[in-house]
């Protein structure tokens, strides 16, 4: 067994502090990853304090981060798809069933038997899984994926949750040209909808509650930009919206947006508030509307995605932090003043 600095929390109310955690000795099939660089997720603060603990507790300590990108320092002597040397990344899962019939369709996000990244049973340590806000991580070859070698890497940190989470719905629901679409909140998944809605060929509209945000959703590539406190910059939008793609992290109304959808419009919730949402019925059944949810995306559809930013050029607009910042991070996640993603420079965690 190994160990490595990383950054964890304590309990619901503790701030992040350095640790000592252990990590595996690569077996056969692993690839050990020294970790450059890890985005900052609002599920990570979500999930540090136990706001989700009706659907996964969490377990502390808790070591988050799972926008994970670095290079492999070594492999086990069945790995065949990295060498030591190679860029590599890690996103929400390290491994599944692969037997189960969702795993076999490349759909490993719904495997009743999952292991998250971070906070779920780790099947070789026993304990909970460690996440990326450390030195290290060991995961098997089949849940590693390549990042393309044109991208800059804290920039392509965050597509490993924020890019994959809302390309994947966007694929799903047929968002190209000729559709108007429309993104809810601009933060670190929500910018990301954008570069992606733009780059499928869609006409975007950013809905925001903040007025400042203005100029920058223009600038990443929205056609129209809406202040959802402003009434008459959402009628203006009613009955129109093909597809929504609600990122918000905090309690809104949804039943505003459902009523921008045109007939059999979609509005997909990536966004996981702590409370139930309120749901008018009728802003479903005028206009066949539906609503609906996705989480993250499969490792095939991950690596699909990596590759169309490699493509396309599509990073995420990354403030890049020491891990001594993190705490304070976590508190301007909360005023939605992120531009628009968090990078940590996992080189700050030699110092600890
Ligand atoms: N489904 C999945 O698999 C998945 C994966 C990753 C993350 N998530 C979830 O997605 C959500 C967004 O994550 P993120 O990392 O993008 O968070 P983020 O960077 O903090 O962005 C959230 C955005 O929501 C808007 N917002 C915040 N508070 C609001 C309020 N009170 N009223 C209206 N709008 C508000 C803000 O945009 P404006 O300033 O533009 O209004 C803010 O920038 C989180 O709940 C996260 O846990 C889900
Ligand atoms: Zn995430
Ligand atoms: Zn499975």
């Amino acid at each position: 067994m190994n160990s490595t600095k990383a950054f964890s929390a304590a309990s619901a109310t503790s701030r992040l502090a350095s640790v000592t955690i252990p990590r595996r000795e690569p077996t056969a099939h692993d690839v050990q990853i020294e970790i450059l660089f890890c985005g900052v997720c609002h599920s990570d603060l979500h999930q540090v304090r136990n706001q989700w603990s009706g659907v996964m507790p969490t377990v502390y300590p808790c070591v988050p981060g799972h926008e994970i990108v670095g290079r492999v320092t070594r492999v086990g002597s069945a790995v065949e798809r990295f060498k030591a040397g190679d860029l590599a990344a890690v996103g929400c899962l390290v491994d599944s069933d692969r037997t189960c019939p969702e795993c076999r369709a490349g759909f490993e996000q719904f495997c009743a038997n999952l292991t998250l990244t971070y906070n779920s049973p780790d099947k070789h340590l026993g304990g909970v899984t460690y996440g990326g806000y450390s030195q290290s991580i060991v995961v098997d070859q089949n849940f590693v994926l390549h990042v393309p070698s044109n991208l800059s890497l804290a920039g392509a940190a965050p597509l490993l949750c924020a890019g994959i989470t809302t390309y994947s719905p966007m694929r799903h629901w047929g968002v190209t040209q000729g559709k108007k679409v429309g993104v809810v909140g601009l933060g670190g998944l929500g910018h990301m909808a954008v570069k992606f809605a733009r780059a499928l060929g869609a006409h975007v509209v950013v809905f925001t509650s903040s007025p400042g945000k203005k100029e920058d959703a223009l600038r990443l590539g929205a056609h129209e930009v809406a202040v959802s406190r402003n009434a008459y910059e959402m009628q203006k939008h009613a009955g129109s919206l093909d597809f929504i793609l609600d990122a918000v992290s905090a309690d809104h109304d949804i039943n505003a947006y459902l009523q921008l959808l045109s007939r059999d419009g979609n509005l997909t919730l990536v966004g996981a508030p702590e409370n139930p949402f309120s749901l008018s019925g009728f802003n479903l059944i005028i206009g066949r509307r539906s609503l609906s949810g996705s989480p993250i995306g499969g490792i095939a559809e991950t690596q699909e995605m990596l590759d169309f930013c490699g493509r396309h050029n599509i990073t995420a607009d990354v403030e890049v932090i020491p891990i001594q910042k993190i705490n304070e991070a976590y508190e301007r996640l909360l005023e939605s003043g992120v531009k628009y993603r968090f990078s940590i420079d996992m080189a700050s965690l030699k110092s600890e």
